[in-house]
């Protein structure tokens, strides 16, 4: 068994609130990330794969496949977009990186377990101090 990741980058803005709450309810929560007008992150996505070594092939995975599979799924709806209220999985989501992170993988494990891999960890970097790693656990 062996674990392959790959790494992709976006830039998003968003937004941490509850519609529910007010502007000053929510700073409190959620501090400068609650700033109505929005910011934004350089985040990096590892895609970490395992699976068995196929002997015709001597990859897990073909990394042109990996890549393309989270371009098309996760990157191209993601990048340049307000996460808050332009991609679909995330609509009427708090969109901290632990939630992010667990939508993303809602969306990628079953397109890899197309490809003889099978999903492991999702790790979402969204600041040089900030990360979150996820493993499909509930
Ligand atoms: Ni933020």
């Amino acid at each position: 068994m062996v674990y392959l990741t790959r790494r992709e980058r976006f830039n998003s803005a968003h937004r941490l609130f509850k519609a529910s709450l007010t502007d000053e309810e929510n700073y409190k929560i959620y501090g400068k990330c609650a700033n109505p007008n929005w910011h934004g992150h350089n985040y990096e996505l590892f895609v970490t794969v395992k699976g068995e070594i196929d002997v015709e092939t001597g990859v897990v995975i073909n990394l042109k496949d990996l890549s393309r599979i989270i371009k098309d799924l996760i990157i191209e709806k993601v990048d340049h977009k307000n996460l808050n209220i332009e991609v679909d999985f995330l609509k009427d989501k708090i969109v901290s990186t632990e939630i992010i992170i667990i939508e993303f993988w809602k969306v990628l494990a079953a397109e890899i377990a197309k490809y003889n891999a099978k999903l492991h960890k999702l790790k979402l970097v969204e600041t040089e101090n900030n990360y979150a790693e996820y493993y499909g656990e509930e």
